[in-house]
């Protein structure tokens, strides 16, 4: 058994709790970089307080100066944090009490329940701003690369089968998209942690007359007009968990986005594909194979999104079935989002790295492209054109496709008689379909990997960004 009672809840206890019990349950571990938020919620507080008369403005004064001090060793990293005082903020009121007296008259009318939801949600919100900023930068990123390869055509896939040609702008315009949906779900997820629990206690609010709003204005807890965003009721408020399930959902479905683009990437860039090359700052050799550059980045990339699931996943079991309000199984929440943000964040950043330093070969990518079944479909909308169903069309160019492979000759280099024979709509300028030129004229539609509107997406991109 420890010698010391525990100081903060031990008036009842007449023993603290044992080294064994001390260490399982300490969390100062792991919560300590919440540090500068509970000083922040320990300095709105100790403010609304006095404003409302519990304290007076000399101790309501002296508690801000003490927590300035804190603040300053905080940040030369003096603080020593001790694990028998369990978490952050009794480590932060211990430290504060022992120059500061008045300090024990900071935790009035308040839990460590309504506190570390507050401290959360602070992070949070700081959390999704700081994502959305990497995102952004990618996205920058990813906008000049696109235009740098406006005219590097490639091929599109299907079940990892070439299937028609794309412009490599819209292939890198589709991750745009999916990254911009990545910022948007942050932004959901900052909105939905700007709503301030403090003053909930431990489950049942206070009997003191606090002023909520107050402490919420003083935390940025406002809507656009300044107006305290509050929440609405106490038991909900210390017990719940949504916002932190979704910075991790948002988090594994950023990380599915770049995944996704990592292997791609990571085909592209392979022997066998031979389309990309990727920066050697980001690549790595191999330790007995000297002809080696592997892909490295992006597989951890690739690897880095699994634990992202694996974090929402320890969160949404961590909730389900609990009780209400607070149980200390809601002390193992914290883990789990901390490592989404940083491996999200770093992740962001090898992104931003890998997609500024990696090239097209374009070489490569223009005899990938050049082989005209790419451009079957076309030859099918050419027949519907004709007047012909497109059932019958797909069905005529299957067998033309078929003549092609029976002949082992270029699908555009088939006799005439034998095509034109097929179908009378087949005319004499059925070869034109086979020009890279013309399919990518032809693709006209909103949305689609045609010239113009590719470079309407650019454009258009240009705008969207400016507007994040
Ligand atoms: N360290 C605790 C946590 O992270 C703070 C809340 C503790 N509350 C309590 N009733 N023991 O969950």
């Amino acid at each position: 058994m420890s010698d010391s009672k525990q100081v903060t809840w031990g008036g009842r206890f007449s023993d603290g709790p044992s080294d064994l019990m001390l260490r399982f349950s300490e969390s100062v571990s792991f919560d300590a970089r919440l540090a500068k938020y509970d000083v922040a919620v320990n300095k709105a507080h100790s403010a609304m307080l006095a404003k409302v008369g519990i304290l007076s403005k000399e101790e309501k004064d002296a508690i801000h100066e003490g927590l300035d001090r804190f603040l300053k060793r905080l940040e030369k990293g003096e603080i020593q944090w001790d694990p028998a005082l369990e978490d952050v903020h009794m480590n932060i009121e211990q430290a504060l009490t022992k120059e500061v007296p008045a300090a024990a008259k900071m935790h009035t009318g308040r839990s460590r329940n309504d506190q570390i939801a507050t401290d959360m949600r602070l992070f949070l919100k700081e959390a999704a701003a700081q994502i959305r900023g990497l995102l952004k930068d990618c996205l920058e990123i990813l906008l000049e690369k696109a235009k740098a390869f406006e005219d590097v055509m490639i091929p599109g896939y299907t079940h990892l089968q070439r299937a028609q040609p794309v412009s490599a702008a819209h292939h890198l315009l589709a991750y745009m998209e999916m990254f911009a949906r990545d910022y948007r779900r942050f932004g959901a997820v900052w909105e939905e942690a700007n709503e301030c629990p403090l003053g909930s206690g431990a489950l049942a609010g206070s009997t003191l007359p606090l002023d909520r709003e107050e402490t919420a204005r003083l935390l940025g807890f406002v809507d656009d007009q300044g107006k305290a965003r509050l929440t609405a009721n106490s038991m909900d408020a210390i017990s719940d968990r949504d916002v932190f399930l979704d910075f991790a959902q948002a988090a594994a479905v950023c990380g599915i986005h770049f995944s996704r683009l990592a292997e791609d990437f990571i085909l592209w860039s392979s022997s066998e594909f031979n389309l990309l090359v990727l920066p050697d700052a980001f690549c790595t050799g191999s330790s007995l194979m000297p002809q080696k550059k592997n892909p490295d980045a992006m597989e951890l990339l690739r690897g880095k999104s699994a634990r992202l699931q694996g974090n929402l996943q320890t969160l949404m079991v961590l909730c389900k079935g609990l009780p209400l309000t607070y149980n200390r199984d809601l002390q193992e929440d914290k883990p789990p989002v901390f490592d989404s943000y940083d491996h999200l964040f770093i992740s962001l950043e090898v992104l931003g790295g890998c997609l500024e330093g990696m090239d097209f070969r374009r070489e490569n990518c223009a005899r990938a492209v050049a082989d005209p079944l790419l451009l079957a479909t076309d030859l099918a909308d050419y027949l519907v054109q004709q007047g012909v169903a497109f059932r019958r069309a797909h069905h005529l160019v299957g067998t033309v496709v078929a003549m092609a492979e029976k002949a082992n000759v270029p699908i555009d280099q088939l006799p005439e008689e034998q095509v034109r024979g097929l179908d009378e709509a087949f005319g004499v300028d059925w070869r034109d379909v086979f020009s890279l030129e013309r399919a990518r004229k032809e693709r006209r539609s909103f949305g689609s990997p045609g010239r113009v509107p590719v470079r309407d997406a650019l454009l258009n991109w240009e705008t969207r960004l400016q507007e994040l």
